[in-house]
């Protein structure tokens, strides 16, 4: 296993690309089950999340060519049965459901598990589907799927958290081959969603209000093959944006679309850091004295909780309180205790980490828990004085196109290494 050794103090300097969204491309690849003809998705990162699901659907009967950052993806013959150890490590593989459920009329596939940041439950792709008129249940593991007909129906899809990204993802996918007339009430807004209605539309779906709380789907009787490319990640965006600020230098984000995380430049520069547009390109510096902030995650377009392990790294370093509240997983704090270890002082209460920024951080041996936990790991081991190891980071490679090269090249010391 590999280990990121990290020599802190080092402020970034620079250019960085930003890879496609992870969370974009994997609803996208599933999508290409909806039909017989080949489909080509440009600017895929190369994740292993993205290897995983290529497998995935390859484990279904796909072709899946994946060349530098292109995939070209061709489902001429399916199975409904995907391999249950494969999408069981892979919770974005839900997602392969509604195509499969759309094009073949059932599908069986091994129920993700919960994970370290929460419970991560299906009701709401269940519910969805449903209205449909899909019958499901979980046998051995499985969520065993079956619908003769998918008929267009109303559907309310929010839950105790909010919307579901993934769910609508489903839902909106399995309504493209649906009879009638679909509309999801309370769908997610997120730009990931835009992004695969986007794709869906370019193979010939006919669907409106995407990126808005009410989307609605038309059936059609059939979809073609596509070719696409897909929105830049905003979180790795979010990520850089923060280990620049962190480190105290300026670092300029290519390719980035600053109207996709908006919420999180916006307390950026409430925390003192000076954010530029310049044409295209977004530069990140350091400003005055950092200042505390309160955040809150929530849906699109509020803070990202996939950008809340990171922020919390800034916000230890702010002199004063700030306050960091989770609302959209119930246990994604499992940075906190590693932080601890290079001196953060962060108190966990409810679903809210107190932080008492301002502490001189020294480096440690850390452990990863999981992939924006890491990230937040890797940034503060760049603040930290000292050497700082990062145990376990395959999580890093799930999500983090090349992230120990691209924090080099902005002048950062870190080495990949063998796990001692
Ligand atoms: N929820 C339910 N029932 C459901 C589905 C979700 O109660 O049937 C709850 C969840 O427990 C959570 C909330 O709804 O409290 C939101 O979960 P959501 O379904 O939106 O999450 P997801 O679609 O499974 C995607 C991303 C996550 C990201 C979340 C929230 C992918 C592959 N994953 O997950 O990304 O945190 O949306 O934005 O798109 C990451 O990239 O690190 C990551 C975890």
């Amino acid at each position: 296993m590999d280990s990121l050794l990290i020599q802190g103090g080092v402020p970034l300097h620079g250019e960085v690309t930003i890879s496609g969204a992870k969370n974009a491309v994997l609803p996208i690849m599933a999508a290409t089950l909806l039909t017989a003809e080949k489909c080509v998705i440009h600017r895929a990162p190369n994740l292993t999340d993205v290897s995983f699901m290529g497998d995935i659907l390859k484990s279904l009967g796909a072709t899946v060519s994946i060349d530098g950052n292109s995939i070209s993806i061709q489902a001429a013959r399916l199975t409904g049965v995907g391999d249950y150890d494969l999408i069981r490590k892979m919770r974005g593989s839900i997602c392969i459901l509604g195509p499969l459920l759309a094009r073949l009329h059932h599908a069986r596939v091994s129920l993700p598990g919960g994970c370290v940041i929460g419970s991560r439950p299906i009701d709401l792709h269940r519910k969805g589907l449903e209205a449909l008129g899909a019958t499901i249940t979980i046998e051995s593991g499985y969520v065993v799927a079956h619908a003769p007909q998918l008929e267009g129906a109303d559907i309310f899809l929010g839950g105790r958290a909010g919307p579901t990204v993934l769910g609508t993802a489903n839902v909106m996918m399995a309504a493209t081959l649906a009879k009638g007339t679909t509309v999801i009430e309370s769908a997610a807004c997120e730009p990931e969603i835009t992004d695969l209605a986007d794709f869906l539309i370019a193979m010939g779906a006919k669907i409106t209000g995407a990126g808005s709380p009410t989307i609605r789907i038309h059936g059609v009787d059939q979809l073609h093959g596509a070719e696409h490319e897909v929105i830049p990640d905003r979180i790795e965006a979010a990520t850089f944006a923060i280990a620049a600020a962190a480190t105290n230098g300026e670092v300029t984000l290519k390719g980035a679309r600053a109207d996709h995380f908006g919420a999180v430049i916006d307390k950026l520069r409430e925390a003192g850091v000076k954010i530029d547009r310049r044409g295209p390109d977004i530069v990140i510096k350091r400003g005055s004295e950092l200042k505390p902030v309160d955040v809150t995650t929530m849906p699109y377009s509020g803070f990202p909780t996939d950008a809340q392990a990171q922020m919390m790294v800034l916000m230890a370093l702010s002199p004063g309180t700030s306050i960091m509240t989770e609302r959209i997983f119930e246990s994604r704090f499992m940075h906190v205790s590693e932080l601890a270890r290079l001196g953060t002082d962060i108190a966990i209460e409810g679903p809210s980490s107190i932080v008492k920024g301002g502490r001189p951080m020294s480096g440690a041996p850390i452990m990863a828990s999981d992939l924006r936990a890491s990230a937040a790991l890797v940034i503060a081991g760049m603040v930290a004085r000292g050497e700082t190891l990062v145990n376990r980071i395959y999580h890093l490679d799930r999500g983090y196109e090349n992230i120990d090269t691209k924090l080099k090249m902005l002048g950062a010391k870190i080495e990949r290494v063998e796990e001692p």
